[in-house]
C-alpha cells in the first residue's frame, strides 16, 4: 500500500530498492513528528482540524515518538521513508481517517525540506560545542608553554624562529573562522519551508508566522516554489564541513611529522597510537591519518552533492532525496572528529628541548640583514650581503656566529662587532612585535583574545 495506490499499481521491486529510504533517513524521527505536531496545530487555528483531533494527533505522534525513541517502532514493509512510516503508524494508532487529515495542504516536498532544516539546527549546537572544546584545548597547551621556542617553516624548510605558541595558535583562529561560518550558514537553515505544499503554496490558510515561531525557525521561505528544491544549505553545510576538513587535515600532518621520530617535537598520549599487526616495536599514528583521509572523503561529499544539484529542473525532483547520507556523513564525521583534536591537543607531550635544539643559527639571517638595514643600507643590499655571508659560512663548514670578524666586514663593511647581538633567537622573536606577530607579549594578546572569543561562545551556548 503505498501513499498514491489511487493511481498506480504496486511498483516493481528495484524500484523499491533505489527508492526507499527509511533505513537513511529514520534519524529524522524526531524532526518530523515535531513538524506535524506544528502543522496539527497549524490545521487547527486553520479551522481544518477540531479541537479533538488535534489532541488525538499530537498523542499519536508523541507516542511514536517514544516508540523511535525507544528502538520499539516496527517498521513495515510499505514504509518508504520516514515521513510514510509516521503517516502510517499515526494511521494505525488514531485511524487512517484521521491521520490522513493531517496531510491537507502539506506535500512531502515542503515536509522534508522542514525536517532536514530542522534536524540540521538540532545538531549546531554539539557541532559548536565541538569547536569549542578543540579551541580550549588549543589555548590551554599554547598558554602553558608559552616561552618554547620552536621553527618556524617555509616550504617545510626552516625559516625563521616563532613560539611554538604562536604555532598552535594559528590553528585556533582557522576554526574560529569555521566556527563563524557554521553560525553564518545556521541563519539560513533556519527559513521555514512548511507552508509551500508541493510547490505553489498553501490554500487552507495555516499560518506560516505561527509555524515559524513554533518550530524555532526565522522567517519563512520567500518563493514556495525555491522553497521545495532549496538545497543551498546543505551543500554550504557541506562546504563548511570540508573546509574544516581542511583545517584538520592540516593540523593533523603537522601533529604527524612533528612527532615523528626525525622532528620530535611532541609526543602523543598512547591512547591516540594504535600498534603494527607485525612489528612489536610500532605506535602509529593512525586516528590522525584516518582524519586526515577523512576531509578528502568530506571534499568528495560536497562535490558529489553540487553535482546532484547540476542543472536541476524548477521544483521538487527527487534526485534532492540524495541529500541526506552526505549531510549525516558530515555532521558525523565532525561529530567524532572535533572532540578526538581536542583530546589529541590536550594531552600532547612538549618537547621544548628538541625545539630548540632544532633551531640553526641560518635561521637568523633575516636578523643579520636587518641589523644592516638600521645602519642605513637598502634591504636589497643587505640581502646579498647576507646571503654572501651564509655561502661563506657553508664554504668553510661553520656556523653564521663562529664567521670571523674578517668575514662580515667582506660581506659589508657595515658590520661592527655589535653584529653578535643579532644572532640570538629569543631577540628575533621579541622583534616581531606586529599585531599577530610571534613576540610574547603578541601571543599572550592573542591568548587573551582566543579566551574572550570562547567565553563569549560559551556564554552564548549557555
Ligand atoms: N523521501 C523523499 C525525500 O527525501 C521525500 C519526498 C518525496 N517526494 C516526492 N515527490 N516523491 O526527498
Amino acid at each position: 500500500m503505498t501513499l498514491w495506490n489511487g493511481r498506480l499499481p504496486d511498483t516493481a521491486p528495484e524500484v523499491r530498492l533505489l527508492c526507499d529510504s527509511f533505513e537513511v533517513d529514520r534519524r529524522l524521527y524526531a524532526a518530523d513528528i515535531r513538524g506535524s505536531i506544528a502543522y496539527a496545530r497549524a490545521l487547527r487555528r486553520a479551522g481544518v482540524l477540531s479541537s479533538a483531533e488535534e489532541g488525538a494527533i499530537v498523542w499519536g505522534l508523541e507516542r511514536i515518538r517514544a516508540e523511535f525513541a525507544v528502538g520499539e517502532f516496527v517498521v513495515t514493509p510499505g514504509d518508504e521513508d520516514v515521513h510514510t512510516a509516521v503517516e502510517r503508524r499515526l494511521g494505525e494508532l488514531v485511524g487512517k481517517e484521521l491521520a490522513g487529515k493531517l496531510h491537507t495542504g502539506r506535500s512531502r516536498n515542503d515536509q522534508v525540506a522542514t525536517d532536514l532544516r530542522l534536524w540540521l539546527l538540532s545538531e549546531v549546537p554539539g557541532i559548536a560545542t565541538g569547536f569549542l572544546s578543540l579551541g580550549e584545548a588549543i589555548v590551554a597547551v599554547a598558554e602553558e608553554h608559552l616561552e618554547v621556542l620552536m621553527p618556524g617553516y617555509t616550504h617545510l624548510r626552516r625559516a625563521q624562529p616563532l613560539l611554538f605558541a604562536h604555532w598552535l595558535l594559528s590553528y585556533f583562529w582557522k576554526f574560529s573562522r569555521d566556527l563563524e561560518r557554521l553560525d553564518g550558514l545556521a541563519e539560513r537553515v533556519a527559513v521555514l519551508p512548511l507552508g509551500a505544499g508541493a510547490l505553489a503554496g498553501n490554500p487552507f490558510g495555516v499560518d506560516q508566522g505561527f509555524l515559524t515561531a513554533d518550530l524555532g525557525f526565522s522567517r519563512p521561505a520567500e518563493n514556495s516554489l525555491d522553497a521545495v528544491s532549496d538545497r543551498d544549505f546543505v551543500a554550504e553545510f557541506l562546504f563548511f564541513s570540508a573546509l574544516t576538513g581542511v583545517h584538520l587535515s592540516g593540523l593533523a600532518e603537522d601533529l604527524v611529522l612533528f612527532s615523528s621520530p626525525e622532528f620530535g617535537f611532541l609526543e602523543f598520549n598512547e591512547r591516540y597510537l594504535t600498534g603494527s599487526s607485525l612489528m612489536p616495536q610500532k605506535a602509529n599514528p593512525d586516528p590522525l591519518e584516518l582524519a586526515r583521509g577523512r576531509a578528502g572523503t568530506l571534499i568528495g561529499k560536497l562535490c558529489g552533492f553540487l553535482s546532484v544539484l547540476k542543472g536541476l529542473p524548477s521544483g521538487y525532483n527527487r534526485d534532492l532525496q540524495e541529500d541526506k547520507e552526505p549531510l549525516f556523513f558530515a555532521v558525523d564525521t565532525l561529530k567524532l572528529l572535533l572532540p578526538l583534536f581536542a583530546g589529541v591537543v590536550r594531552t600532547l607531550e612538549v618537547r621544548p628541548e628538541r625545539m630548540e635544539a632544532s633551531l640553526e643559527e641560518e635561521m637568523l639571517a633575516t636578523e643579520l640583514a636587518d641589523y644592516l638595514v638600521k645602519k642605513g643600507i637598502p634591504f636589497r643590499e643587505a640581502h646579498r650581503a647576507v646571503g654572501r655571508l651564509v655561502r661563506r659560512a657553508r664554504e668553510l663548514g661553520v656556523s653564521l656566529g663562529e664567521l670571523p670578524p674578517a668575514e662580515f666586514r667582506m660581506a659589508h663593511p657595515a658590520f661592527d662587532a655589535d653584529v653578535r647581538g643579532a644572532l640570538d633567537f629569543r631577540g628575533a622573536v621579541g622583534r616581531r612585535r606586529s599585531y599577530g606577530g610571534t613576540a610574547p607579549e603578541r601571543v599572550r594578546e592573542q591568548i587573551a583574545l582566543a579566551k574572550e572569543v570562547l567565553a563569549e561562545r560559551r556564554g552564548d551556548a549557555g
